[in-house]
């Protein structure tokens, strides 16, 4: 740490106590004023000096050991009178440098001049939307793909599927979005009635409610957040939550009347389930280019497979103890599948039931307790518990439609991915944080930001800033000053 302040010291000139203010989300690393203003109709033509090198920036950071995924995101940055000076080792810290001085001509009026030295405290900082339970559609993702950018995150988990609705097209399985697609309620709740779903309707049936994304519409949204460096990661649910993909092909549910009891788990036991899963995968595969698939893995019931001979039949053949140790087998499997492509697995906390897959990546939450189990166990880590980071709860019990618990913006901004019972030798699992936005009483889009927003911003602060630079009253104050700018740019944002 010394060695840090010394560097910064040697970097910006003695810096006072206190940080000098800014408004900027996230809190950049180190911030410093220079003398004079910039007028924000100036800023785009202002002279812009870049260069991309690994020395002059490692110069600039006096020592201070970075990783090689936080050198490839840092920035150093001078605003003066005259033009800007940016320095990076990549690109992508440079789209950086370039985000920060978008949002100060936002915030600023006029722009006071500073030099700023930045870089990301995790390398995961997402945001997920479900887009199952209803579907927003393409320029809805962009417009949230844009502030994100501008938030300094870097990853967006889509959830494409899910028991209401089927949202990308198979070419393998054309009724997936010939018929899941699309069902006679809109508002999910009228169309799901005690945990069972309702009927599907055939795509062109009047009044129906839905849609979904063609392979060109995937394209063009993976092109709109590569130019922003966003990975966007697919979930492919398995084995649970796929009544709607049982009512498109029933032959994937167990060997039991009507499927079983419960309606919304896939057969672990036939082969055919794995014929499906996979031929569905290498289409997602060929679609998304991230390094990660998520499986999903979450709330599966399990009671149809105690039943089913299928299922019976191979826990037999393979040796399980329990269903639980079926969960298990089938996502080590679709591991291997995913390997033998290049691809990685992340999976809800529930993977960890009947022993987690050998290279599996968690998505704690439940709570940070499967999280730590699976660090301790030498698995990386995103951190989305549902007490800090689940976007659907209230953020008032007087909003529209408040349903969960009551998460304000002060409980998001105060958690720490970082938990004080992580070694420093296992700190590199810990990825990073995401905030999740499911949509089961979230039909609108208005309605959709004003659960993201502000609470998002908490969200990429997290992420991206270090520890020593959160501060929730400043937090609140600035959160405040972006508000009033995302709304200028037609983002619907929670009034606090
Ligand atoms: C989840 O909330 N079922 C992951
Ligand atoms: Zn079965």
């Amino acid at each position: 740490m010394k060695g840090f302040v010394i560097a910064l010291v040697l970097a910006f000139g003695p810096m006072n106590a206190q940080p000098q203010q800014t408004n900027l989300i996230p809190a950049p690393v180190a911030y410093s004023v220079r003398p004079g203003n910039v007028s924000p109709s100036r800023t785009a033509v202002l002279d812009e000096r870049i260069r991309i090198s690994r020395r002059t920036l490692l110069r600039r950071l006096g020592g201070r050991q970075l990783t090689d995924w936080q050198l490839k995101s840092a920035y150093w940055l001078e605003l003066g009178k005259k033009g800007v000076k940016i320095e990076a080792a990549d690109e992508e810290g440079v789209f950086y440098a370039r985000q920060t001085l978008k949002m100060l001509a936002a915030l600023d009026s006029p722009l006071t001049c500073c030099t700023i030295l930045d870089w990301p405290r995790f390398r995961y900082r997402g945001v997920m939307l479900d887009e199952s339970r209803h579907f927003q559609g393409k320029d809805f993702v962009m417009k949230q793909l844009e502030m994100m950018a501008l938030l300094k995150m870097n990853r967006f988990h889509f959830h494409l599927v899910d028991n209401p609705g089927w949202r990308v097209q198979i070419d393998a399985y054309p009724l997936l979005t010939a018929l899941t697609a699309w069902r006679p309620e809109a508002f999910f709740w009228d169309w799901e009635k005690n945990e069972i779903g309702g009927p599907f309707v055939d795509e062109g049936t009047p009044g129906a409610y839905g849609g979904f994304y063609t392979k060109q519409d995937i394209a063009d949204i993976l092109a709109f957040a590569a130019e922003r460096h966003i990975e966007v990661i697919p979930e492919i649910e398995m084995p649970g939550h796929n009544y709607e993909t049982r009512a498109a092909y029933p032959e994937l549910a167990c060997s039991l009347p009507g499927g079983g009891k419960d309606p919304w788990e896939l057969c672990p036991g036939k082969e055919s389930t794995f014929e499906f899963l996979e031929k569905v995968l290498l289409e997602i595969f060929g679609m998304f280019p991230s390094q990660y698939i998520h499986i999903g893995g979450d709330e599966a019931r399990k009671n149809n497979w105690k039943l089913c001979p299928d299922c019976q039949a191979r826990m037999k053949a393979e040796g399980l103890k329990s269903v639980e140790e079926l969960q298990s087998y089938m996502i080590r499997r679709m591991e291997r599948f995913a390997h033998a492509h290049g691809k990685r697995i992340i999976g809800w906390d529930e993977i960890l039931q009947g022993g987690l897959a050998p290279d599996a990546t968690v998505m704690s939450w439940h709570g940070i307790e499967a999280g730590l189990k699976a660090v301790r166990e030498g698995h990386d880590v995103i951190f989305t518990p549902t007490h800090y980071c689940y976007l659907d709860y209230h953020q008032d019990s007087a909003q529209f439609r408040p349903v969960g618990r009551y998460l304000p913006l002060e409980k998001v901004y105060s958690f720490d991915p970082m938990a004080a019972s992580i070694t420093e030798a296992d700190a590199h699992h810990v990825l990073g944080v995401q905030g999740c936005l499911w949509t089961e009483h979230v039909q609108e889009a208005w309605h959709a930001e004003m659960m993201l927003y502000p609470r998002v911003f908490a969200i990429a602060e997290t992420g991206w800033s270090q520890a020593e630079r959160k501060d929730w009253p400043d937090f609140e104050r600035r959160a405040s000053v972006l508000s009033a700018v995302a709304r200028r740019w037609g983002y619907t944002v929670f009034r606090l």
